[in-house]
């Protein structure tokens, strides 16, 4: 057998288009607006600034490696068995792991039209085969996922709600999904955004974790926490996927500073409603001026939007990105997501949300 001249990577690996996070640049001279990352507007909660400082004396010890200090706090703000979280590296090393632990080569995952773009790479790394299901109005269909499922599926990832489209599917949606999927197969709930929905008829998952064998709800610190530069994810799940993750997790997997701040983080309620409070209303302002502007937006229980531009004419949606981009108004494009007619924005603060619907009245006026 002929011996290649350099290492290679297994099959497929090079065919994984890698992931492009939301762009962070503004001209020269233009004061930057990041709306391209969901991330919040108040920034983190000065208790948990406080204790990321206070670690830096402390650099050269290694944390503790079960970060046992954050998964009680988390525990104790829901009301979980400490022993079943698993945190990690952002909730995006927590996918890593489940593809690296449960599907093998060949095997299926399965997730929706536009879910999140992270599913696709993890289940290509793991050497599994993605398994692309339509959705109904921008949103997942519970029976197509459903119809999906073969015998060689082992994941099924579920954003909800999903990014970049902000939609939801209520409880009873996914506790049907649940129930209809053979009980081998693993149901991912991905509730990134859960703490900013506000629908009696939604709930991230810890009920449905709590009583099945098969599934698991991953969460996150970088979005309504504004810890996204500390990488801190965490999951909730039965007893033998958490001890089947924690085999393969680096031992080390969460560094001092996320645990320190995480804590903290969790602890102030405050900072968590005033970030819930600014959402309510501005997600509630910009979907409502945007549509006077002619705009269609997809309602959105996230802290983000996904705005729809029209096809053909000088107004799509790559066009608007230049305009806004040249105005500091950095946002989302989403052709990645097969949505290549809109851009994702994200709530940000009273003035960049300001900034964003007067400069689009202009691009939309034809001033451009
Ligand atoms: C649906 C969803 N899941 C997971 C993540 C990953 O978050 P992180 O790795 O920062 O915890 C994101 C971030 O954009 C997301 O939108």
């Amino acid at each position: 057998m002929a011996t290649a001249s350099r290492p290679v990577p297994r099959p497929g690996v090079l065919d994984i288009e890698a992931y492009v996070p939301g762009k962070s640049a503004a001209p020269a001279g233009v004061k930057l607006h990041k709306l391209s990352s969901n991330e919040t507007p108040l920034g983190p909660s000065p208790k948990a600034v406080a204790a990321y400082g206070a670690l830096s004396g402390k650099l050269e010890l290694y944390p503790d490696g079960s970060a046992t200090k954050l998964r009680e706090a988390i525990a104790g703000r829901y009301g979980l068995d400490a022993s079943r979280i698993l945190c990690g590296t952002g909730s995006d090393e927590l996918l890593q792991l489940i593809t690296k632990a449960y599907l093998g080569d060949g095997d299926e995952g399965v997730f929706t039209e536009h879910g999140f773009l992270v599913y696709r790479i993890a289940i290509l790394a793991a050497g599994g085969k993605p398994v692309v299901v339509k959705e109904k109005n921008f949103t997942a269909d519970v029976d197509a996922i459903l119809a999906a499922v073969t015998a060689r599926t082992k994941i099924v990832f579920l954003a909800n709600p999903n990014n970049p489209t902000g939609t939801y599917l209520p409880f009873d949606e996914v506790k049907r999904l649940q129930a209809g999927l053979p009980s081998n197969v693993l149901l991912v709930l991905d509730a990134a955004y859960a703490e900013y929905v506000r629908r009696n008829d939604y709930a991230s998952g810890l009920e449905l974790v709590a009583e099945s064998e098969n599934v698991v709800m991953t969460r996150t610190f970088s979005k309504i926490y504004g810890l996204a530069n500390l990488r801190l994810g965490w999951l909730y799940g039965p007893a033998h996927i958490v001890d089947a993750l924690e085999r393969i997790r680096g031992p080390f997997n969460v560094n001092g500073a996320a645990i320190e701040a995480g804590t903290a983080a969790i602890a102030d309620e405050a900072h968590v409603a005033a970030a819930i409070e600014h959402n309510d209303k501005w997600l509630a302002w910009t979907t409502a001026e945007l549509g006077k502007l002619g705009l269609t937006v997809t309602p959105s229980v996230g802290n983000f939007i996904l705005i729809h531009f029209p096809q053909t004419s000088d107004k799509s949606a790559k066009q608007a990105d230049a305009f806004l981009t040249q105005r500091g108004l950095i946002l989302r494009a989403v052709g990645a997501y097969g949505l290549p007619d809109c851009l994702r924005l994200t709530i940000g603060s009273e003035e960049a949300n300001r900034l964003v619907v007067a400069a689009l009245a202009e691009f939309l006026a034809g001033k451009a």
